[in-house]
């Protein structure tokens, strides 16, 4: 179909079909409806406002474009490839509907401000989900964590034992990695929160808009400061998208080790029948996939960050075509991310930990060789010194194929005189991590503070997510 355009005007030959084909963006960025929707309202309000629209034209505006959200959202309207976009889309049925005061609309506006618009509201409310899902997260880490706060598991340093932590620390190093990606959104959140309209293509408009107006209808915080920067600037997606590519290089993280865990080898989870798939050739197969995929998603949006910043770059001021590639990566970052939040929360509250195994795994390895050395220490022995006597204990008990909690005391004094019989509880693995009771330490008390903590902190970011929406 080859239609008329909107600024067919000063054009005298109808666009080549390949062309349409090419530049057209509707087929994706009708996802942006409602916020087009909800920035004409928002737009039309104030033309009346200023006296550019009358009362009855702005009524009809309005109305118009309610009857449009519905014939969408009723699956009745039609997109067409030949208008482009999602803006002239709308912007042409309203016509259709209502005439005369639907040509109005676009007075004082362009595609250029009206897209950088809709983008801001849209990825706005992506946050706030985003946010949400994150806060939800975090809530079900807390609850696993703070019923782990016991268990001790082996901690790892080049994947190789290094030394007993708790199954609560190593969950709630977790959430702060989380506790991070929740605060860049929000931080991100202020800087897309700013509102381009009245930019209109790059140099503004002269009639007497009231910015001001526009942006409380619309919830911004605050217009632009400058109309070549609102039109061009795509930083906030770039944040955004960055924002999002660290999210899922900590899930990435997350979902590695727990296929590693629900492995044979290590034995320490198992995820439940529901989260896992099976082969179609080996029938006793049971796969972490959820989690695979979870790392594999990692990817796209990472790739996604390279186009945007690419997309950008080297572009000169103001509105340049390029920005309408920045669509299909945003909206493929946010169904990404949200749909990883909520798999990823599901998966952390159906995880059940073998504590047995986990412990015997904390138990081999020498996990304990640290807490012997720093036993000598507190004895009096140099550090140095102390490292070298347990290394020999650790090579003695290797050979005799025992941990070294089940070394005599006899033997245990052959590398240094200084043992005692009270080194005992330090040679085990829970003795070991009780002793780490600082702050930010694995001891289990020390779990249970920081869960507390954290769950208070959790309840204050939840209170002031939802304060500065
Ligand atoms: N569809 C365009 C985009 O996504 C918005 C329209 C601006 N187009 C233009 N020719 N000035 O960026």
């Amino acid at each position: 179909m080859n239609t008329r355009k909107p600024w067919g005007g000063r054009f005298q030959r109808l666009t080549d079909r390949r062309v349409e084909a090419f530049t057209q963006s509707v087929s994706f960025d009708r996802r942006l409806y409602p916020q087009d929707i909800r920035g004409s309202i928002a737009h039309a309000r104030m033309l009346a406002r200023i006296g550019v629209l009358t009362a009855a034209e702005c009524d009809q505006i309005v109305g118009g474009l309610g009857q449009i959200q519905s014939e969408i959202e009723r699956g009745e309207f039609e997109w067409s490839p030949a208008l482009e976009d999602v803006h002239m889309n709308i912007e042409t049925r309203l016509i259709e509907r209502i005439g005369d005061a639907g040509k109005k609309l676009h007075t004082g506006r362009s595609r250029n401000d009206q897209v950088a618009t809709d983008l801001r509201l849209y990825l706005r409310d992506a946050v706030d989900d985003i946010v949400d899902g994150i806060l939800g997260l975090q809530q079900s880490l807390l609850d696993v964590a703070d019923a782990e706060a016991d268990t001790v598991m082996p901690g790892y340093t080049h994947l190789q034992v290094a030394q007993p932590v708790t199954v609560g620390h190593h969950l709630m190093a977790w959430l702060e990695m989380l506790e991070r990606d929740l605060q860049r959104f929000l931080d991100g959140r202020r800087r897309i929160n700013v509102m381009p309209l009245g930019s209109a293509a790059l140099a503004g408009t002269s009639f007497p808009i009231d910015r001001a107006f526009t942006a409380r209808e619309l919830g911004f915080e605050t217009p632009s400061n400058n109309s070549l920067d609102a039109v061009s600037d795509r930083d906030f997606v770039i944040e955004f998208v960055a924002g999002a590519a660290m999210l899922m290089v900590h899930f990435s993280r997350m979902a590695e080790e727990l296929i590693l865990w629900s492995t044979q080898q290590f034995g320490f989870i198992e995820m439940g029948d529901a989260f896992c798939t099976g082969s179609s050739i080996m029938p006793q197969k049971k796969n972490p996939d959820v989690a695979e995929l979870t790392r594999g998603k990692s990817g796209r949006v990472i790739g996604h960050l390279m186009a945007v910043l690419t997309v950008i770059k080297g572009q000169p001021l103001a509105y340049n075509r390029d920005n309408q590639e920045d669509k299909e990566l945003t909206f493929d970052t946010v169904d990404t991310v949200r749909d990883c939040l909520e798999i990823m929360q599901v998966m952390m509250s159906n995880l059940v930990f073998h504590r047995e195994r986990l412990l015997e795994a904390a138990r081999d390895g020498f996990a304990t060789a640290t807490d012997l050395a720093e036993y000598l220490v507190l004895q009096g022995v140099p550090f140095r010194d102390a490292h070298e006597a347990v290394g020999r204990a650790v090579h003695y008990a290797l050979e005799h194929a025992r941990d070294l909690s089940e070394l005599s005391l006899e033997e245990l004094r052959r590398f240094h005189p200084a043992v005692d019989e009270d080194v005992t509880d330090r040679l085990t693995a829970a003795g070991s991590v009780k002793l780490r009771s600082h702050p930010g330490g694995t001891a289990p008390s020390c779990v249970r503070e920081a869960v507390a903590s954290a769950r208070e902190r959790l309840a204050q970011n939840r209170a002031s997510a939802t304060e500065s929406r």
